[in-house]
């Protein structure tokens, strides 16, 4: 008797104690905040979850005017023109969601991307996306280049060993520092960021530069874009500023532009400082990437099999896999699935691909009525594409729904489980590669659910191109990695 006793006594402390220590260090520690009832002087709130920050980064620094590691803070006109269009209706959406996938495959002219985003529903986007695509794109199109102050972009040092995103974030900081500095930004041409992305048979006047694949930043060109000294980052064109841009980057952590700090937080007046860094470059990221018209065309010949195959299959009631199409668009209603492995083992956690699906699996059991088994995968790893081919119905839950079967879609592209460089270097034409690199990056936002973790680049690429390309940003992103994973991510 006593002996049992005392065995449920050890049970209880042992319980305790565990709850102590998820307590402590569970990550999902949520703290509910009560209004002061007396009046309404908002008490200065600090979330103690150890999540949110609890100063505001953003906060601009006391010295503004001096020095060259700081750049003056003011709002001219253009800056409150802006600022009054926030909150002000949008016309009503004018084009299903098929038709703004397929508008991503049929790009012809540049103006095509503002009319993709204008066209869309403002709330399945991000917020102000509408209004911040055409405010950057006016900036870098002036009606007039003469009288223009351009901020010349260089390589960046140790460009080669960068992934897409990594480039494309870096980039996002040039950006913002040209929106606030009135200039207009351009990438070098002797050489330029991201140019091992593309083929060195470069010709033409976008050179070897990432203006060959993407709509080209500016409409502007300017005499400082040739013969920049490899060590030096960036220089503006007319040499009037007295800012060193590299020193005002290394001590502003998140240069977001004023304009849209201040834009933001008239909705959102307690949007934190990671945040705010997030969906600036998640906005960057939709500008600089708006692929051209021969990207645009190369990707949709691949879509539709011509270079590559788009490969599908399905799962009898049987246990027999059978071949299917992979139709165009994505049906509604599909998982996408990116699983990050690669060169990515030495910055993150790996999340092995089981996770992915029970989570997905999951998903798909707390909402029986939708049909969600229909996944897109992408990876670099052959060998996720071969434990896919053996998942015909795995069912952590007895719950589930009718439909325990996936079915599996995937594009047949050369892979390699290494860094970007080595696959660059192994599979031949680097322009092509990185097209089909681009396409698995569409072809994931052609669907409706994200399973990933924002850990990764590539994940966070989805997520900001699926909330500012296409209005997808009310469906739901599911997190595999640690929450820490992402929080934080980034120079
Ligand atoms: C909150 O902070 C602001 C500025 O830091 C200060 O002016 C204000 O008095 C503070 N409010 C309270 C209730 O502490
Ligand atoms: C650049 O493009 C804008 C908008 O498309 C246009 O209004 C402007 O005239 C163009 N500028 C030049 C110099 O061609
Ligand atoms: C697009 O392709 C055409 C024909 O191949 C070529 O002449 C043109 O320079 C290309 N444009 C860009 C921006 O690369
Ligand atoms: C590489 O691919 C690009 C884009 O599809 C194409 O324009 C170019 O001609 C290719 N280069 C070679 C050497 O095949």
């Amino acid at each position: 008797m006593i002996a049992l006793r005392r065995r449920f006594a050890d049970q209880f402390i042992a319980a305790l104690v565990l709850l102590l220590l998820w307590h402590y260090f569970s990550p999902w520690a949520i703290v509910v905040q009560r209004r002061a009832n007396s009046s309404d002087t908002a008490s200065n709130v600090t979330i103690t979850d150890g999540v949110s920050t609890p100063t505001d980064p953003v906060e601009s620094p006391q010295e503004t005017s001096r020095g060259s590691d700081n750049i003056e803070q003011k709002l001219g006109d253009s800056e409150e023109a802006f600022l009054s269009l926030v909150g002000t209706a949008s016309a009503p959406p004018s084009i299903s969601r098929d038709d703004a996938i397929r508008m991503i495959y049929d790009i012809e002219k540049r103006e095509d991307w503002l009319e993709l985003i204008e066209r869309q529903d403002d709330h399945g986007l991000m917020a102000l996306t509408k209004i911040v695509q055409r405010y950057i794109y006016e900036k870098q199109h002036p009606s007039n280049c003469g009288s223009q102050r351009y901020l010349i972009l260089n390589k960046f040092p140790g460009d080669d060993a960068f992934g897409l995103g990594a480039i494309v974030q870096r980039i996002s900081d040039y950006l913002s520092v040209a929106i606030q500095t009135n200039s207009i930004l351009l990438y070098a041409t002797d050489t330029s960021p991201g140019e091992h992305f593309l083929s060195e048979d470069g010709a033409g006047p976008c050179g070897r530069s990432l203006d060959c694949i993407f709509q080209e930043l500016s409409n502007c060109s300017s005499e400082a874009q040739k013969g920049l000294k490899s060590n030096t980052q960036s220089i503006f064109s007319d040499g009037q500023l007295d800012l060193d841009v590299e020193a005002f980057l290394s001590k502003h952590k998140y240069p977001v532009p004023l304009v849209f700090e201040e834009a933001l937080k008239k909705i959102q007046p307690d949007i934190t400082g990671e945040m705010l860094k997030y969906w600036w470059r998640a906005q960057a990221a939709a500008y600089i990437m708006r692929f051209n018209r021969n990207t645009s065309r190369r990707l949709k010949q691949f879509r539709l099999g011509e270079g590559t195959k788009q490969l599908g299959i399905q799962w009898d009631v049987n246990g027999d896999p059978k071949e299917v199409n992979v139709p165009f668009p994505i049906p509604e209603g599909t998982i996408s699935m990116h699983v990050r492995h690669g060169d990515k083992g030495s910055e993150m956690r790996l999340v092995p691909f089981n996770d992915y699906v029970v989570r997905a699996e999951k998903f798909s059991a707390e909402n029986p009525l939708g049909n969600w088994k229909r996944a897109f995968l992408s990876t670099e790893d052959p060998n996720v594409i071969e434990q896919m081919k053996t998942m015909a119905r795995i069912t952590p839950f007895t719950y589930s729904g009718s439909n325990s079967r996936w079915t599996w879609y995937w594009t047949d592209i050369p892979r390699l489980n290494t860094g970007p460089e080595t696959q660059l270097r192994e599979f031949g034409n680097r322009t092509d590669l990185t097209i089909k690199w681009m396409l698995q990056l569409v072809m994931a936002i052609e669907c409706d659910v994200f399973v990933g973790t924002r850990g990764s680049g590539w994940n966070r690429l989805i997520d900001s191109l699926r909330c500012t390309w296409l209005a997808s940003c009310k469906q739901p992103f599911l997190e595999v990695g640690f929450e820490n994973d992402w929080l934080g991510y980034g120079p």
